[in-house]
């Protein structure tokens, strides 16, 4: 090979030291769990709490001081945005939609627990995080975001240290897009929602990859990263919602498909992370808690069943149960039959079905019956919500770009709490 001069050398290393401008470090927040409520958060304003709602198309806050001004034109891509962001059918607030004279450009932020929205008007923001290698935070960041300035009244039933709502749905003016227009990352992100009020877990906007320490003491770094061995399902997307669906063709327990009414998963398969356990519609909650519990018994006879403890159904008493064990109670498996490229399939073990009750001394099947809405009905409801307790302690990969998911569960020797927060350098 030549010998290349010194000064060609040089003005390469230049190049390549100044390209990651355009292919910036990825952001990381902290995800904190609500003991009250079970709801996580991520401190995103001067550690200003907000809820992370997977379905929300909004960042939506309370206004404060740092709201610089807005000024809005209505042609503006924000502008724009706003109006088409998905309202849900219950936000019947109304009014302009953009007042040209007035700058003003209207939102609809809406609260995932009350199922309250409200009219607002957008403002520039500026979110403070950390950049990450996946492994430490790197350096302190400040993220250009557009937020809707909501009123007070709409923060009911959040955390009571919350200011708003971080939207991370698939659409413009959610946090992930936001993140990705303004850092010039890519277009995904982690989550690894933590299953203790007192843990740590973390969102990554701009993907991968994904390093965790052990939950030995002392805590030891592993050195594979988690992204890498995931499972990939398409996400599906349905019309005027920016949610993430499944595809999911049948649910089973351990081997066996549950035999669910015609076209009762037609209704999609939703996750929210605002549902504390996952919620199924009453036509499908029944023939799922059936098949588990005959299940069980058929393999472990002297089961034994237990008063209800809300907002379960399904108890037993602890001493009857097979377990535990590091991989949790020992109970027939849930299976989420997933449809589309390859086939997969998204199974719940223990660990994340069984809810430990009343001092350990009974344990509930961890899924609930959806309500319906204020008019009785279950009219353009999902078949299933995806809740929280049941995606804690996964990594889940959202790549928008390619628009599928990466899942995982986390080995045993480590969980979502396990990300070291200690600066490198
Ligand atoms: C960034 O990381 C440092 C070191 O862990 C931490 O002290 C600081 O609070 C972080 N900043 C934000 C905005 O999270
Ligand atoms: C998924 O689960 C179903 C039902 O138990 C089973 O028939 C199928 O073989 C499984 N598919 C894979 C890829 O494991
Ligand atoms: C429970 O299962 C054990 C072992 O399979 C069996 O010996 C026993 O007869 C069963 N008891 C009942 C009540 O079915
Ligand atoms: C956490 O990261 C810091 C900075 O790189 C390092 O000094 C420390 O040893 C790490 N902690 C563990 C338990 O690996």
């Amino acid at each position: 090979m030549m010998d290349m001069p010194r000064w060609l050398l040089v003005a390469i290393s230049v190049l390549v030291l100044a390209w990651p401008a355009s292919c910036a470090d990825p952001v990381l927040f902290p995800v904190a769990k609500d003991a009250a409520t079970s709801l996580y958060t991520i401190p995103i304003r001067d550690g200003a709490n907000h809820v992370i709602d997977l379905a929300g198309p909004l960042l939506w806050s309370t206004c404060a001081a740092d709201h610089l001004p807005a000024k809005f034109t209505c042609q503006d891509k924000e502008c724009k945005l706003a109006a088409t962001a998905y309202r849900p059918p219950s936000c019947h607030v109304g009014g302009q939609q953009c007042t040209q004279q007035q700058q003003r450009c209207a939102a609809y932020p809406y609260n995932p627990v009350t199922r309250r929205c409200a009219a607002a008007r957008l403002a520039h923001t500026r979110l403070v995080a950390n950049t990450t290698d996946g492994a430490n935070p790197l350096r302190q960041v400040s993220v250009r975001a557009v937020a809707a300035c909501a009123p007070r009244k709409l923060l009911a039933r959040l955390p009571r240290d919350a200011a708003g709502v971080a939207g991370l749905a698939a659409s413009g003016l959610a946090l992930p897009a936001q993140v990705a227009a303004s850092q010039r990352v890519a277009g995904k992100f982690l989550l690894c929602l933590p299953r203790n009020a007192g843990g740590e877990g973390v969102a990554i906007f701009g993907g991968g990859p994904l390093f965790l320490m052990t939950s030995t003491a002392p805590p030891v770094e592993v050195a594979s990263d988690f992204t890498s061995s995931l499972t990939y399902t398409p996400l599906v997307s349905r019309r005027g919602s920016s949610s993430y669906y499944l595809p999911v063709t049948a649910i089973a327990v351990d081997t066996v498909q549950v035999s669910l009414p015609k076209d009762a998963l037609a209704g999609g398969v939703v996750l929210g992370t605002t549902a504390a356990y996952t919620e199924l519609r009453p036509d499908v909650y029944g023939p799922v808690v059936g098949a588990f519990d005959r299940t069980l018994r058929r393999s472990w006879n002297n089961t034994k069943r237990v008063a209800a403890v809300a907002p379960f159904e399904l108890c037993y008493d602890s001493k009857t149960l097979p377990g535990p064990t590091r991989i949790g109670w020992l109970v027939p498996e849930i299976v989420l039959v997933l449809e589309g490229g390859r086939k997969t399939n998204w199974t719940f073990g223990g660990l994340n079905t069984m809810v430990d009750v009343n001092g350990f001394t009974a344990a509930c099947f961890g899924f609930v019956k959806m309500k319906p809405e204020k008019n009785g009905g279950y009219g353009g409801k999902p078949a299933v919500v995806l809740g929280g307790f049941q995606m804690e302690d996964h990594v889940l990969h959202f790549d928008l770009e390619k628009r599928r998911l990466g899942f995982a569960r986390l080995p045993v020797f480590t969980s979502c709490s396990n990300f070291n927060f200690t600066r490198k350098g």
